[in-house]
């Protein structure tokens, strides 16, 4: 296994922290690929809960090195955050964290056009991190990567650059203040002298690493429905949360890959606006909203809940090359006295089998769904695939067989001990 991808294969909120947590006691090296402080990855260990936003859920293995790759982009305000969140907690990170000299940052204005952005009549509902203006100017190659700070020159020449031009933005078109951008150039040197230690090479660190047969995981954050390319457009995030994200992402080659883990909640969860066909507007879905804690990590935002979508889960599956799933919270299905897939969809006058990602067709379908008996009884503490009441057994076959996939893992609980390894 030199290169094992895990990867969220609904709308994100997976649970993917915790299985990359749980996963990582066997590996050598985690890296994060895309997204920045819009995850939130959510780690439960005994009594205590942490939230990784950008450090990799890999870093409560002491002895686990934690990349952060070019393909993030970082924002050293909440990096900072979560490093000192880390040393308070005596988690050593000193050698153990590293962060590619090529990932774009975040800047104030970032944030700032993200929020201005969302309070037109077009919302995608983001999490306010300043994820999209961020890859917005990687993409224009007007951003500012983290190999800039090194030379202050050139940071304060393109700060300046792009400060002018939001500030255009910022005040013609959103009717604000201007920034002042000798207030960031300190902040921002600040910064840089504290993540000094931690910049490198990352690509080549992983390539080295896969050369001298390391064990790696690449966590994804979001997921698949919410990738620029293959999500539900324009409702998505700004980066590519599938598996080939991974290889731009960190600079390593298809060829390193090896497996593809995909992460999926027993049910559905979407934060934000867009589509989504299995939704539960009623006392279902308040019911899955509450057993399931579904607010957001990142923004405490309620999810919209629904139930599990064989039919997109299929899509997600082969747009990522998803062999093996990881079934999350299925304890939260215990209550249920009927728990429903969405087995296929129909539109107009055919029944469509495959998933459409264009926003009009999946705004006038209608689900087709396949009803299962619930099992009504608690599983949060059962350890094993047989033990499990046969309802949950055939729930969870029933997933496997709509997918088209194998079920590797299943979790009943937060705490690492809640999972069961299926043969
Ligand atoms: P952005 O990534 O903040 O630009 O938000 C774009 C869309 O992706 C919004 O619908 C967000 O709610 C959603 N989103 C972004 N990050 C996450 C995540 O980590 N989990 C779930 N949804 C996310
Ligand atoms: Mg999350």
């Amino acid at each position: 296994m030199p290169v094992q991808i895990i990867v969220g294969a609904q709308w994100g909120d997976e649970g993917k922290g915790k299985i990359v947590d749980h996963l990582s006691e066997n590996v050598d090296i985690v890296a994060r690929y895309q997204g920045g402080a819009n995850a939130g990855h959510t780690v439960i260990i005994g009594s205590n809960q942490y939230v990784l936003h950008l450090i990799p859920s890999g870093i409560f293995h002491p002895n686990v090195i934690c990349i952060i790759g070019n393909g993030v982009v970082v924002d050293p305000i909440a990096l900072m955050d979560e490093i000192q969140q880390l040393q308070k907690l005596n988690i050593d990170i000193r050698g153990r964290l590293l962060i590619s000299h090529n990932a774009h940052l975040i800047m104030p204005y970032h944030k700032l056009l993200d929020s201005m952005r969302e309070q037109g009549s077009e919302k995608i509902g983001t999490t306010g991190r300043g994820i999209g203006p961020a890859y917005n100017d990687k993409f224009l190659r007007t951003g500012i990567r983290i190999v800039d700070l090194l030379d202050r020159s050139v940071f304060v020449k393109k700060l300046k650059r792009n400060i002018e031009e939001k500030n255009q933005l910022l005040k013609k078109i959103y009717g604000t203040n201007e920034l002042d951008v000798d207030k960031i150039v300190d902040e921002y040197e600040a910064f840089d002298k504290k993540i000094d230690e931690y910049v490198t090479d990352t690509a080549l660190y992983l390539n080295t690493a896969i050369a001298n047969g390391k064990r790696i995981l690449a966590e994804g954050a979001q997921g698949a429905l919410l990738d620029v390319d293959h999500g539900t457009y324009p409702f998505v995030t700004s980066s590519n949360p599938t598996s080939g994200g991974a290889c731009t992402g960190l600079g390593i080659p298809p060829t390193a890959i090896t497996s593809v883990l995909g992460v999926v909640k027993a049910y559905s969860t979407r934060v934000g606006n867009g589509p989504f066909p299995t939704e539960l507007v009623g006392e279902a879905g308040k019911l899955l909203r509450e057993i399931g804690g579904e607010y957001g990590a990142t923004t405490g935002r309620p999810r919209r809940c629904g139930w599990f979508d064989a039919v997109s889960v299929r899509y997600s599956a082969m747009i990522n090359g998803i062999q093996n799933i990881a079934i999350t919270k299925l304890d939260v299905l215990d209550v249920f006295d009927q728990i429903k897939i969405c087995t296929g969809y129909q539109f107009d006058d055919k029944i469509l089998k495959t998933f459409p990602t264009d926003v009009r067709s999946l705004e006038s379908i209608v689900p087709m769904y396949e009803t299962f008996e619930g099992w009504k009884s608690t599983t949060s503490n059962i350890t094993s695939f047989s033990a499990l009441p046969k309802n949950a057994q055939r729930y969870i076959n029933a997933i496997a067989a709509l997918t088209s996939t194998r079920v590797h893992l299943v979790s009943v609980g937060g705490r690492r001990d809640q999972t069961i390894f299926v043969d």
